[in-house]
């Protein structure tokens, strides 16, 4: 394996979820970890790990950030809904086409009609997407299938996308996301198929990394949630929440109550709720890209979270009803723009506490001795710059130590 030095770079190492800037930075490889990160004026190569020559990278001042982490997105699906969107801007609700049997049912029969290579194809197009963006880690969700045999392909094609790529993808399993339509009348009996067959089949495949459920008016009660949640206990899986997003279910709090890894949305979560992530340390996992194409008002409680340091991760939600987005670096933007988090906060919620939201805390997320050396070398100076715009551009990426770009 190649190890690689970068020298006079700008590093926000975003160490503690903050810039912790070194102007005049280097940062050296080794086997696929970060062996040295620290100023030039106290580089000493001779204690360098390095066996080989490393790659030299001279970054002339350029801006250095871990590797962006995408912690939410549903990126496996068949079609899309581009029909959905233009009856929406005629006046129909998400909810309305929902009912009506549209929205995520729709993307259900599309993912069901299509072969694997079909949605490993339209899949591997968004992730590239993505990639083009600065980012290295990427959560995938299943949850268009909503049986057993599609929600295993999903999730086989979300892992088997890393194959030959340079990626980390960590797969959720969604199956709570809508109810499928052979149990039309009968949720209960499905939430019962999901906990007793499904979550224990998907654990002991390896198949998914943590269990994530939709509990909404239009998704699941809070207690069928609940009956979801332990059944993921009980197979060793951690769980993550889509939690008030329409409406105040106290989707937050139950998160919380279960260690959830993130709870996910929150747009009318209340304080009691941001009071119980605090405690339980869940990440708010904040999606501006669905805030903004849904049209919302109804802003998630920012000041809430900061009060109680929440940490804010951001992602792109990346679906075909809500968020068809594929670019974390135009999320950030309108984290600041419609949430009005600061750059530092948009930059450290798709770094340090996106980490967190996935369980990668120890691996990913910020630039220290040590850690997977996953790193973007980017087309600017200053760590505001990628928020400000949305639209800078890697010029070099790492992934595990591997150049990519
Ligand atoms: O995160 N809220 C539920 N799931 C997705 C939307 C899915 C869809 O409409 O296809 C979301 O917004
Ligand atoms: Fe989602």
């Amino acid at each position: 394996m190649s190890e690689t030095l970068v020298i006079h770079a700008r590093i926000a190492t975003m160490r503690g979820g903050k810039y912790s800037m070194i102007e005049d930075g280097a940062l050296a490889t080794s086997e696929g970890r970060i062996a040295w990160v620290g100023p030039m004026a106290e580089l000493d190569r001779q204690k360098l790990p390095a066996r080989a020559d490393p790659k030299m990278l001279d970054a002339e001042g350029a801006l250095v950030t871990p590797g962006l982490i995408d912690a939410h997105t549903h990126l496996v699906y068949g079609g899309n809904r581009a029909a959905e969107f233009e009856k929406r801007l005629e006046g129909a609700s998400y909810e309305d086409i929902a009912k009506a049997g549209g929205g995520i049912a729709a993307t259900v029969k599309a993912t069901r009609a299509a072969s694997d290579m079909e949605l490993r194809d339209q899949s591997l197009a968004r992730l590239r997407r993505l990639m083009a963006g600065g980012v290295t880690t990427v959560e995938i969700k299943s949850g268009y299938g909503l049986d057993m045999h599609t929600e295993m392909r999903i999730l086989r094609v979300a892992k088997l996308l890393a194959k030959d790529i340079p990626v980390r993808i960590r797969t959720t399993f969604l199956g709570a996301h809508a109810l499928p339509p052979e149990f039309a009348g009968r949720a209960d009996d499905y939430i019962e198929l999901l906990c007793k067959e499904m979550i224990p089949a998907i654990a002991l495949d390896g198949a998914a990394d943590a269990v994530d459920c939709f509990c909404e008016g239009i998704g699941f009660t809070p207690e069928q949630t609940q009956r979801v949640f332990s059944a993921a206990h009980e197979m060793g899986l951690r769980v993550k929440l889509h939690a008030d997003q329409l409406s105040d279910l106290g989707g937050a709090a139950l998160a919380a109550r279960n260690r959830a890894l993130s709870a996910d949305h929150l747009e009318h979560t209340n304080e009691e709720g941001v009071l119980a992530m605090a405690k339980s340390g869940t990440v708010a996992m904040l999606l501006p890209g669905a805030y903004l194409f849904l049209r919302e008002t109804k802003l998630p409680p920012i000041e809430l979270l900061r009060r109680h340091n929440v940490p804010m991760a951001i992602a792109t939600d990346c679906n075909p009803g809500t968020s068809p987005y594929t670019s974390l670096p135009l999320m950030m933007n309108l984290a600041c723009v419609l949430f009005r988090l600061t750059p530092e906060e948009a930059l450290a919620g798709a770094t340090a506490h996106a980490a967190r939201a996935l369980g990668l805390e120890e691996e990913a997320g910020s630039l220290e001795p040590g850690k997977s050396a996953d790193f973007v070398v980017w087309n600017a100076e200053e760590p505001a710059e990628l928020a400000y715009t949305g639209g800078v551009r890697p010029r070099a990426a790492y992934f595990a130590g591997t150049y990519r770009t």
